[in-house]
């Protein structure tokens, strides 16, 4: 399995877990210190190499030279993700979340999805969130950033289902959990413990699942978000 953004929150969480359940995982990130000090803790089983996601050619190069790496992939977690960002400018700080949470994701996704092809078999895991399913006042880029990746991941498995490609394509959509990324925020509740929310996304990993909610409770608001009508979706 490889993790692309392991060095905080979910995806930390994720190296950790799943090393601790036998798998061997490679992890990456911008933060190379925080790569080392996985490795010193989970030992031969895991696997690093820097990576920014917004350096396209670069990162496709170093995601197959972890794989040489690793002897092979059968899983990738598409977890790199920002809400926010310093910038000069509004528009500056729209662009950076985009290039991360969009551009970033589908070049790796792309390149995932062609060795895949090769392989014959693969899953890819693409960490969207709840808030793909409404626009935000609070979140525009970040909550359209996401609803484009699970739409994307949506057109890919419909494409995999017709051309009978044996790839698994899962739409992770976590309400709130700790995080780096929820650090200070105002406003949430029903926030998950890190390791709790990534053994249930974990589990819908291994099972293989199309979409998986974590924590349980988050179906239940994406059911009522599909339920709410626009007009009322426009006035929160
Ligand atoms: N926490 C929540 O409540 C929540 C809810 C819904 C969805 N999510 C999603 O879950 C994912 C993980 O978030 P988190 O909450 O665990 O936040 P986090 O602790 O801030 O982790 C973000 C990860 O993304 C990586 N990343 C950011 N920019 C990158 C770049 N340019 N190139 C490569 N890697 C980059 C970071 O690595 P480096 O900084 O080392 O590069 C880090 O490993 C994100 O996609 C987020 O949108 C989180």
């Amino acid at each position: 399995m490889i993790i692309i953004g392991a060095t905080s929150g979910i995806g930390e969480h994720l190296a950790r877990i799943s090393v601790q359940k036998g798998y061997q995982v490679g992890g990456t990130g911008r933060r190379v210190e925080r790569l080392k000090a996985l490795k010193e803790e989970l030992g031969e089983n895991f696997h690093f190499i820097e990576m920014d996601v917004t350096l396209h050619e670069q990162a496709k190069k170093n995601l197959i030279h972890l794989i040489h790496e690793m002897g092979g992939m059968d899983i990738i977690v598409l977890n790199a993700g920002i809400s926010n960002y310093q910038a000069a400018s509004i528009i500056g700080m729209e662009q950076m979340i985009i290039d991360v949470n969009v551009s970033g994701f589908v070049q790796l996704f792309g390149e995932a999805f062609q060795f895949f092809k090769k392989q014959g078999h693969g899953q890819i895991v693409g960490v969207s969130s709840i808030a793909s399913l409404f626009g935000s006042s609070r979140a525009a880029p970040y909550s359209s950033s996401k609803a484009f990746i699970s739409t994307y991941m949506q057109a890919y498995r419909q494409r995999c289902n017709k051309m009978k490609e044996d790839i698994v394509i899962t739409d992770v959509k976590p309400g709130f959990v700790e995080s780096e990324m929820t650090e200070g925020k105002k406003g949430m509740f029903w926030v998950a413990d890190t390791e709790k929310a990534v053994k249930q996304m974990l589990q819908d990993i291994e099972k293989q699942k199309s979409y998986s909610y974590v924590t349980r409770r988050w179906r239940l608001v994406a059911w009522l978000i599909k339920l709410t009508p626009n007009w009322v979706l426009d006035r929160i």
